[in-house]
């Protein structure tokens, strides 16, 4: 079972009222889930700027009509086999497509991959998203 530590925090007023500004807009149960929630996301941002090992995933919405795009698309997802884990792809309208690319490795092996996808012509959206491996 994991230990839970207890601390006393002292903080000017701006900085409380703006912590229980983050529990109501993200409708955190308490004011430790949003102490946890920002701990994580500071380790994941670092992860990303050091360039360590990190998970994460590209998201593109893409034109289905335009076929070279799938097959530029492709080749480039054949560069990154080594960290991609999976991918999943969604007729989203007669239109549109989207793909999911779930990603594990150094975080500028990610950003590479997501830059050379994002800027495909005909890619109408996309996003890296990056957590903590
Ligand atoms: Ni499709």
């Amino acid at each position: 079972m994991r230990t839970i530590k207890r601390f006393g925090v002292s903080l000017e007023e701006e900085l409380f009222n703006e912590l229980d500004a983050i529990v109501k807009k993200h409708k955190f149960p308490n004011r430790s889930q949003a102490i946890r929630f920002l701990i994580r996301k500071n380790t994941a941002e670092e992860a990303y700027e050091e360039n360590k090992e990190v998970s994460g995933a590209v998201v593109i919405i893409y034109d289905h009509h335009r076929r070279e795009l799938v097959n530029k698309s492709l080749d480039i997802q054949h560069e990154f086999t080594n960290i991609i884990l999976a991918s999943q792809h969604v007729h989203l309208s007669h239109h549109s497509c989207l793909e999911i690319i779930a990603l594990k490795g150094k975080a500028s092996n990610l950003k590479a991959l997501a830059d050379k996808l994002i800027a495909l012509k005909g890619v109408k959206h996309g996003k890296l998203v990056v957590t903590s491996a």
